[in-house]
């Protein structure tokens, strides 16, 4: 990993460009290619606006801005690069398209990963002659200042390919998650459509206003979110019992019609998986111990949000 010291950026829109950014701060040389003619003046905007925010975040030694370079030709934009990372709309005949075209020009060694928001991998590879070395590498906007990226292969990707790429992301920054299958949507997108969905409906329904749809997650639930996520929030809804009791006590509630989406089924089998999987991310802290740890993850969060102007009242 250490011997990385060129990237390239196939398709420089909003996550494109943000990958470089990202990248360029880090110290990495940024090779770029993207149709539009005015990719590169939009790619430099978009650089430009992030770098202030990278540079609080704290740059890597070397780190320059201008070490990008956006080439005319695709083959010259992959030329010696060591890792690529494809940008492109999310259309699937044009990242299979695309996919092949950077597969037959970019070194052979290179791992080429898709930032697609989600198309597996086994679908968008089909025309491509070495498989083994595609991924999915998914980022959240924007990639300069979101440590998560979803890494998974499709049927035809190397293991090891995909090992070297959550390894990749990790040395330069990133939280990564390591899927051993393909979902769509992979694991962040689904549970975000899921309320983007429901947020949709209850507007179509006239149960609720764009702005009660946001502040109840900015004052309510997305409070706790930073520090636990949603299982571990849950785990202490139970209170001392933590998840087992949450799940005793709630698990009538699934078949309540609080939302569209249709409830699994509480086997005693996805009961006890819940309840383990939270003992696991615990590691040995109390249901107290998480208590005190998210109160003080909340009021954190709320007296930097009370200080940019944003409520939580
Ligand atoms: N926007 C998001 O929040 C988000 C988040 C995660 C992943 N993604 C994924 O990232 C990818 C890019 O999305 P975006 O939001 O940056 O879109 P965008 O429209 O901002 O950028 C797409 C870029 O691709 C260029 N392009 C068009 N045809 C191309 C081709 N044949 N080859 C290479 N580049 C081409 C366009 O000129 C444009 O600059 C998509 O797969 C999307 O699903 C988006």
């Amino acid at each position: 990993m250490d011997d990385i010291r060129t990237v390239a950026c196939v398709g420089i829109g909003t996550i494109g460009g943000g990958w470089a950014a990202y990248f360029l701060a880090r110290g990495y040389r940024v090779r770029a290619w993207d149709p539009a003619p005015d990719a590169a003046e939009r790619v430099r905007a978009l650089i430009a606006a992030a770098w202030p925010a990278l540079t609080q975040l704290g740059l890597a030694e070397g780190a320059d801005p201008e070490n990008i370079s956006v080439h005319s030709d695709l083959a010259e934009a992959l030329d010696g690069v060591q890792f690529v990372q494809e940008n492109a709309p999310e259309v699937l005949e044009m990242k299979r398209r695309l996919l092949a075209e950077i597969d037959a020009a970019a070194p052979p060694e290179a791992i080429i990963a898709s930032s697609t928001s989600g198309y597996s991998m086994t679908e968008m590879a089909l025309e491509a002659e070495h498989p083994e070395r595609l991924v999915v590498g998914h980022p959240f906007n924007p990639p300069y200042l979101i440590p998560l990226v979803e890494v998974v292969g499709g049927e035809r990707t190397a293991p090891e390919a995909v090992e070297w790429a959550s390894q990749w992301y990790e040395h330069i920054g990133k939280s990564v998650i390591t899927m051993d299958r393909e979902v769509p949507g992979f694991i962040a997108n689904r549970l975000q459509e899921a309320l983007w969905r429901e947020a949709l409906h209850m507007i179509a329904n006239g149960e609720a206003t764009v702005d009660q749809i946001d502040r109840s997650i900015v004052d309510g639930p997305g409070l706790r979110w930073p520090a636990q996520g949603p299982m571990l929030t849950f785990h202490l809804a139970g209170g001392p019992g933590g998840m087992a009791h949450m799940l005793d006590h709630f698990g009538p509630s699934l078949k309540s019609p609080w939302t569209r989406l249709e409830a699994p089924e509480l086997t005693p089998e996805l009961r006890d998986s819940v309840v383990a999987g939270c003992d696991d991310e615990a590691d040995g802290r109390t249901v107290a111990d998480l208590v005190a740890e998210r109160d003080q993850a909340i009021i954190a969060i709320r007296k930097v949000m009370q200080h940019l102007g944003g409520s939580t009242a």
